[in-house]
C-alpha cells in the first residue's frame, strides 16, 4: 500500500513540484488547494509528467470541518507538508488581518486534525525571512531569527514557534521539520510547471521572463547602491526541482524516524550568494536575449544580502542543490515561452 502524505497548496509553485517528486518516489498524493494562487489545470499536468493523477480537494484551509472531513475520508493519511498560504510580502503589509488569519488559522486546522486522526509527521515551508538580515553569511540555523519587517514574515516565525511548541509538548505525537527556504526559482524541466504569478510579478525571475517575451517593457533594478561587489542585492537563488526533492528527503526522515528531535529546522539553499546584475547575466547566455531594464531606487522592506549555509541539509538530509543557476533560468525562460504559447497572452 502507498503512503498517503497530504500536501496543502499543492497546486501552487513549490507543492506542485513536490507533488511531482513525492509521486515519482511511490507516495499517494491528497492536495488540498483553494486555487487563489494557483490554477485547478496544475493536477492535470502533474498527471502529465508522473502518470499518476493526483487526488485533488478543493476547499480552503481554514474550513476546519472539511479539513477534518478529508482525514475521514482518506484514512490513515500518514504525513503532511503544508505550503497553503499567502505568501506576497507587499500585499501583507496592505493586509494584515487576512495573513495572519489565513496562514494561521490554516496551520492550526491542519496540526488540529492530525492530532486527532493520528498523523504524526509534519513538514512545514517556512522561509529565510525569518533571519531578517544576518550579521554574518553564510546564515546558519542557530543564527538568531529578528523581528519580521512584513505581517507575511512574521506569518512564518509563528507558524514555526506553534509548531516547535506543539512537537516539544508531546513528545511522540507530532514529529515535524521547517524548511527554510532561500529564493525558489526555474521550473520543471519538462515545462508543464512552473510559477504562475497573478498579475505583476513581485518576484525577479518572473519579472524577467515576463519582460524577455514582452508583457512587461522593462525591468527595474531595486537598487545599485547596495554594499556588494556590483552594488545591487544578493540572494540564494535555488532550483525549484532541487527545492521539491528536499521536501521528500524531510518526509522520509520523519516517516522512518531518523529525525534527531521532534522539531528540526533545515535551511535550503545552494550556499551561493548572487546578485541581481548576476542573475540577468545569467538569463541573457541561456536565452540569448538582451534585457531591458534600468536602475530604480531601493525596494522597501529589503535586505542587501543573503546567502544559506546548508551544511547541515547536505549532512543530514543528505542533500544538495544539483542545478546550477543557468539550468534554474533555462527552465524558467521554457515555462515562460510555454505558457504564453498555450493562453497567447
Ligand atoms: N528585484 C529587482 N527587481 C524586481 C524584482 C526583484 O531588482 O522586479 C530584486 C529584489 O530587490 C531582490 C532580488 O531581486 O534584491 C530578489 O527579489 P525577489 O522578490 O525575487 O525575492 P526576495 O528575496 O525579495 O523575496 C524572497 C521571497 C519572499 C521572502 C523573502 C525573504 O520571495 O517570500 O525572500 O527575504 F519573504
Amino acid at each position: 500500500m502507498k503512503e498517503k502524505v497530504l500536501v496543502t497548496g499543492g497546486t501552487g509553485f513549490i507543492g506542485s513540484h513536490t507533488a511531482v517528486e513525492l509521486q515519482q518516489e511511490g507516495f499517494e498524493v491528497i492536495i488540498v488547494d483553494n486555487f487563489t494562487n494557483s490554477e485547478p489545470f496544475v493536477a492535470g499536468r502533474i498527471e502529465a509528467i508522473t502518470g499518476i493523477k493526483p487526488i485533488v480537494e478543493p476547499f480552503d484551509m481554514c474550513d476546519a470541518a472539511r479539513l477534518d472531513e478529508l482525514f475521514v475520508r482518506h484514512r490513515g493519511i500518514s504525513a503532511a507538508i503544508h505550503f497553503a498560504a499567502l505568501k506576497s510580502v507587499g500585499e501583507s503589509v496592505l493586509k494584515p488581518l487576512e495573513y495572519y488569519r489565513n496562514n494561521i488559522i490554516s496551520l492550526l486546522n491542519l496540526m488540529a486534525s492530525m492530532k486527532s486522526h493520528k498523523c504524526n509527521a509534519l513538514v512545514f515551508s517556512s522561509s529565510c525571512t525569518v533571519y531578517g538580515q544576518p550579521d554574518r553569511l553564510p546564515v546558519t540555523e542557530s543564527d538568531p531569527v529578528r523581528p519580521a519587517i512584513s505581517p507575511y514574515g512574521n506569518t512564518k516565525q509563528i507558524c514555526e514557534e506553534i509548531i516547535a511548541d506543539t512537537a516539544m509538548a508531546q513528545p511522540g505525537s507530532l514529529n515535524a521539520i521547517s524548511l527554510r527556504y532561500f529564493n525558489p526559482i526555474g521550473a520543471h524541466p519538462s515545462a508543464l510547471i512552473g510559477e504562475l504569478p497573478r498579475g505583476v510579478p513581485e518576484n525577479l525571475v518572473p519579472y524577467i521572463t515576463q519582460t524577455a517575451i514582452g508583457l512587461r517593457s522593462e525591468l527595474s533594478i531595486y537598487g545599485n547602491d547596495y554594499n556588494t561587489p556590483d552594488g545591487t542585492a544578493i540572494r540564494d537563488y535555488l532550483h525549484v526541482v532541487d527545492l521539491a526533492k528536499a521536501h521528500v528527503t524531510a518526509l522520509k526522515r520523519l516517516l522512518y524516524g531518523i529525525n534527531k528531535t521532534q522539531y528540526e529546522v533545515f535551511n535550503l539553499g545552494t550556499g551561493k550568494g548572487v546578485s541581481v546584475l548576476e542573475a540577468i547575466t545569467s538569463f541573457e547566455r541561456v536565452s540569448g536575449i538582451k534585457l531591458p531594464y534600468r536602475i530604480a531606487p531601493r525596494r522597501e522592506g529589503d535586505i542587501e544580502k543573503i546567502w544559506a549555509d546548508p551544511s547541515l541539509a547536505n549532512r543530514e538530509l543528505a542533500w544538495k542543490t544539483v542545478s546550477s543557476l543557468d539550468d534554474a533560468m533555462l527552465t524558467a525562460w521554457n515555462w515562460e515561452k510555454e505558457l504564453r504559447k498555450k493562453t497567447g497572452k
